[in-house]
């Protein structure tokens, strides 16, 4: 049996019920269904006029999507997957569309559209970014899986997107989990440009002690500048807030940063790709040892060094870092990409890396405007090796890494943990290397292991005796 509802969202939490009132807020119809009742009211309360309505069980939400029939499912990643899916299936036929709009995966997508295949279920891995208010009003979509499955919600998904010049912050990006990989290194690139704006904080006001007054309107002008993006504008306005008391609300909040494994998916598997994401790596990192808050308490006591107070006059600094952001922020962009074009090739993506910078150039948390000369950087060289080597790009980080340079040296030289602008720096200086000391590595692999190593003068393998 079957309805008329257009698409069906399972999963009510804050992304799912937004998402369905903007569905609903485009004229699309849409049942939603929960196994917490209480959400599948508040989604018919908050829908009002809109066509927007709830199921109280299961079969009856399935029955109620026209054929083919498209369920999006947004609950939090791993076995509630799996668990929503066993429990649709028996309710699905052949040719309805799944999708799955959570942060799975990109192995567990793969292993579920295969096994969904036999059904003739097409399954859609589908990253969607932009948190709560994106959901609600226009989020950045990365679909993956079958085209006809994708062609089934192709205009939902275009309506209810963010739109930049026009354009919907949503494009097909390839078959089998395209959308999961690309949704994930999203996530990686905000974590470095995440701890990127911490340590340029944690310089201006550990180090030079400004004011959180102060801080949040430095932010406010970068947001302003080629700085500009979601990152920078938020930063601004979290370091502004102020508690009941009165008190900055930054101040109060304890310094462990949490995390749900995006990052570190996107570190592995660039790890397993051989794809160097040092940024990356490092947030990862600087999360886990941020983590380690009673050990870091200890360790403060015994372990001395340069107190962190730079002596420096503030705008020679500040008017450094603006530079030194941008030159990170394109370094870690650089990587994240190098990631995607690895990723596409050993995964059969497909991917078109100007259509995954167009599409995060509105609606998701990494949007910035390094997003369109990104994009054309790779619409007029879509095989761009790296963006380093984009002409605009090139120019920009030759121009701006004396300040890079300058900034990490002041940290370093007061003791304040730079690690992402320094994997950053490194990364470039090591890219634009034309030779590296892996000779030596390699000689000393031979000593030890016999392992071999090629000559810069001749072909072929070469093995020396090198004791005696
Ligand atoms: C987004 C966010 C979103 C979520 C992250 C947070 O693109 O809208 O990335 O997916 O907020 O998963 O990740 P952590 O909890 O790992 O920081």
């Amino acid at each position: 049996m079957s309805g008329n509802y257009e698409i069906g969202m399972a999963g009510l939490g804050v992304m799912g019920r937004n998402l369905a009132l903007n569905m609903a807020d485009k004229g699309f119809s849409v049942i939603g269904y929960d196994t917490d009742p209480e959400k599948t009211d508040a989604l018919v309360r908050e829908a009002a006029a809109r066509p927007a309505a709830g199921a109280g069980d299961i079969a009856a939400f399935v029955r109620s999507l026209r054929l083919p029939r498209a369920v999006m499912m947004l609950v939090p990643a791993g076995k509630a997957v799996d668990a929503v899916i066993g429990s649709l299936l028996p309710h699905l036929q052949r040719g309805d569309v799944l999708i799955d709009g959570g942060n799975s995966h990109f192995r567990e997508t793969e292993a579920r559209a295969r096994s969904l295949e036999e059904g003739g279920i097409l399954y859609l891995g589908v990253g969607i970014s932009g948190g709560e208010a994106g959901a609600r009003f226009g989020p950045s979509i990365m679909p993956g899986g079958p085209a006809a499955g994708y062609e089934r919600v192709r205009p939902i998904l275009e309506a209810v997107a963010a739109k930049v010049d026009g354009e919907p912050c949503v494009a097909y990006l390839g078959p089998g989990s395209a959308g999961d990989y690309v949704k994930m290194v999203h996530n990686g690139i905000e974590y470095a440009v995440m701890q990127l704006i911490a340590e340029s904080y944690d310089l201006m006001k550990r180090g030079l002690g400004l004011p959180n007054e102060r801080l949040r309107e430095i932010f406010e002008k970068w947001s302003a500048t080629t700085l500009r993006s979601y990152l920078i504008e938020i930063t601004a306005l979290v370091l502004g807030k102020k508690d009941d008391s009165g008190a900055f609300l930054v101040d109060a909040i304890l310094d462990e940063a949490a995390q749900k494994g995006t990052g570190k998916w996107t570190a592995q598997d660039a790890m397993e790709l051989r794809v160097p994401v040092p940024a990356i790596d490092a947030a990862v990192e600087m999360r886990d040892l941020s983590d380690l808050r009673s050990e870091r308490q200890g360790a403060s006591r015994l372990l001395g060094g340069p107190a962190p107070v730079i002596g420096q006059d503030e705008a020679a600094l500040v008017s450094s870092l603006e530079p030194a952001l941008r030159a990170a922020m394109v370094i870690v962009y650089a990587q994240g990409m190098a990631q995607l074009k690895a990723a596409s090739a050993a995964y059969g993506y497909g991917l078109s890396l100007e259509a995954v910078a167009k599409i995060w150039r509105g609606g998701c948390i990494i949007r910035s405007w390094l997003l369109e000369p990104i994009r054309r950087a790779f619409r007029d060289r879509p095989d761009l090796p790296n963006l380093l080597l984009d002409p605009v790009f090139a120019g920009m980080v030759s121009a701006d890494q004396a300040a890079l340079r300058s900034v990490i040296a002041t940290a370093v030289g007061h003791g304040i943990p730079v690690p992402s602008m320094t994997a950053c720096l490194a990364y470039f200086d090591a890219y634009r290397s034309s030779r590296l000391p892996a000779n030596l590595v390699q000689a000393q692999r031979d000593y030890f292991g016999a392992h071999g190593y090629k000559r810069v003068d001749k072909d072929g393998s070469f093995h020396t005796e090198w004791e005696g």
